[in-house]
């Protein structure tokens, strides 16, 4: 794991100003569209110790992109927590604060058996009000979540207070 944190931050771009004003967005494209970068990212964020790990949960939309390669290179399946109203079929919903309003996500619950033990990925840790409905989501299906890794953690806004006790592993934190 030696510079990973270095190597996140150099390939990390900062657009001030986006998605509205006063917001700092870190966009972590430029990483992903690095060959080498992304294969340590995805390596880095499978190699945390979790035990056995059945699947792996990813948040639309930029979850997606990092649960699935890690999904496969543990041997597991993968389950997309989308935003409402994606997903057909029987779905369970949980929905969570934002800064002006909620919003919510959802799940299909025939996709998670009881007892599955799900890794939760998503690039970055903010509030951690995402994180936090995932996790009632799927415990809400008897699964077991093991842990939760993000490339990048926004520290000022301490997700991880909406997170207790849970194993949150993350490559970079920024102030
Ligand atoms: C961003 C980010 C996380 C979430 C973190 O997603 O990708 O999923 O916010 O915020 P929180 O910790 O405050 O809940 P966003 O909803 O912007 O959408 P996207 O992934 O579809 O781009
Ligand atoms: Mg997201």
């Amino acid at each position: 794991r030696a510079g990973l944190a270095e190597l996140v931050d150099s390939m990390l771009r900062t657009v001030p100003d986006f998605p509205e004003p006063g917001v700092q967005f870190r966009d972590i494209m430029p990483l992903l569209a690095d060959a080498a970068a992304f294969a340590r990212v995805v390596t880095a964020l499978a190699g945390h110790p979790h035990g056995p790990v059945d699947l792996v949960a990813g948040m639309e939309a930029r979850g997606f992109l990092l649960a699935a390669p890690v999904a496969v290179a543990l041997g597991a399946g993968v389950v997309p927590v989308r935003k409402a109203g994606k997903l057909p079929g029987q779905v369970a919903s949980q929905s969570y604060a934002l800064e002006y309003g909620s919003a919510s996500v959802e799940i299909q619950p025939s996709t998670v058996p009881a007892g599955a033990r799900v890794l939760v990925i998503d690039d970055v840790l903010a509030t951690g009000g995402t994180a936090a409905a995932t996790i009632e989501l799927l415990e809400s299906c008897g699964a077991t979540v093991v842990g939760l890794s993000f490339l990048v953690e926004l520290g000022a806004l301490d997700g991880r207070a909406l997170l207790p006790g849970r194993d949150v592993d993350v490559l970079l934190t920024l102030p």
